[in-house]
């Protein structure tokens, strides 16, 4: 589809071909003289007007998510380790996975590493894919009672046998560090009230925006997806900073029209590429918490990971964009990291 832009841009070039081609009949003793000038300034003005184009449409700010979530994790070793010294405190968080899913396990070892390399304590329950409800709860209490451990993470998705619903909710509030307890998400949704805990990827996002200095209140921000980890608490969270919120979900007419509106896209579906160039307004600000694995037969695993985002077309409109790999993905390890401290600074009082 044509935009502005492209109209503009074939206006401007008409013009010049005209311009010259008369500097030339006048310059030149014979018209098929003048025309062949023409022509070959034509095709050089063409070569250095593409160049130029593409160095200035690749213009989107590339938001680092590796950088703000390795400043982070050196914020967070200091700090870990001021509590181990003045107050005898090392932050624990307990991790329980159930099944074989080896994206959970990768997931769950990445945070494991994350805690490890910033002094917190780790602890870890592997269950197998056809473990009880029952057994899952009583690995859930002990944790909830166990004063070495500040955090609780039970990793999603769970086994369809599983009711979700009652294992979130028996995860003790002050240990929430996923923020997914109903009372936290509530706390989220109501002005007034603050959840102990914000779910580590939407706050992510914010944190990105923030980093980057992006003005979000008074702004039109559309998120795209609405799961109860992602979009749903990352469009609470946009509301809070005073932006108007747009959710686009499986079920919305015109996703595109509505997309285009937004000057912030937070994009949470899980479909490689949905979000394309035509979906996005000059200057957008665009966070893709996306991860999608397609085929490359070029990369050794014969995968890549994209995210949501079609970035070779974004980031010629965007003014700026995350990465995927490399962008909210770091950014979620460092919140659980900051959930987990700030919860161990809050049960033991330390500050
Ligand atoms: N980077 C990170 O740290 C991080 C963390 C968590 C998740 N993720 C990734 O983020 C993505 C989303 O995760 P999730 O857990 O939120 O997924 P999810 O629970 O499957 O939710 C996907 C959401 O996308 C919506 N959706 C599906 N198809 C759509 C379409 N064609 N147009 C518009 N909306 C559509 C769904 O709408 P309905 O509600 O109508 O079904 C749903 O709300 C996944 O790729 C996941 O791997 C990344």
């Amino acid at each position: 589809m044509a935009t502005i832009w492209d109209k503009w841009e074939y206006d401007l070039r008409f013009i010049l071909f005209v311009i010259l081609l008369a500097y030339y009949y006048f310059c030149f003793p014979t018209f098929s003289h003048a025309i062949s000038n023409c022509i070959v300034k034509i095709i050089i003005f063409n070569f250095f007007f593409f160049l130029n184009k593409d160095i200035k449409l690749v213009s989107a700010k590339i938001m680092d998510g590796k950088s703000v979530a390795q400043d982070i994790q050196d914020k967070m070793t200091v700090e870990v380790s001021r509590m181990k010294n003045k107050f005898g405190v090392v932050p624990g968080l307990a991790v329980i996975l159930v099944g074989d899913r080896k994206d959970s396990a990768t997931y769950v070892n990445k945070k494991k590493e994350a805690c490890e390399s910033v002094g917190i304590n780790s602890y870890e329950v592997c269950l197998p894919q056809d473990c009880s409800e029952e057994e899952l709860l009583e690995h859930i209490s002990s944790f909830n009672d166990d004063h070495a451990v500040h955090g609780i993470l039970v990793q999603l998705p769970l086994p369809s046998h599983i009711n979700q619903r009652y294992i979130l909710n028996a995860v003790c509030i002050q240990k929430d560090v996923d923020g997914f307890h109903p009372l936290n998400i509530g706390r989220l949704a109501m002005s007034g009230r603050e959840p102990l805990f914000v779910p580590c990827t939407p706050k992510g996002c914010i944190e990105l925006l923030h980093r980057y200095n992006v003005d979000i209140k008074g702004k039109h921000a559309v998120v795209i997806g609405r799961s109860n980890i992602v979009g749903m608490p990352a469009a609470l969270l946009l509301q809070r900073e005073d932006a108007s919120v747009s959710v686009v979900h499986s079920r919305t007419k015109n996703p595109e029209e509505i997309t285009k509106q937004a000057d912030i896209i937070i994009s949470a579906v899980g479909k490689p590429n949905i979000v394309r160039g035509s979906w996005i307004k000059p200057g957008a600000v665009l966070i893709d918490v996306g991860i999608n694995p397609v085929e490359d037969s070029t990369d050794p695993r014969g995968y890549r990971i994209v995210g949501d985002i079609c970035y070779e077309e974004a980031c010629k409109i965007a003014s700026a964009i995350t990465p995927v790999p490399g962008g909210v993905g770091p950014v979620t390890i460092a919140m659980l990291l900051l959930n987990t401290v700030t919860s161990a600074k809050r049960i033991h009082n330390c500050n």
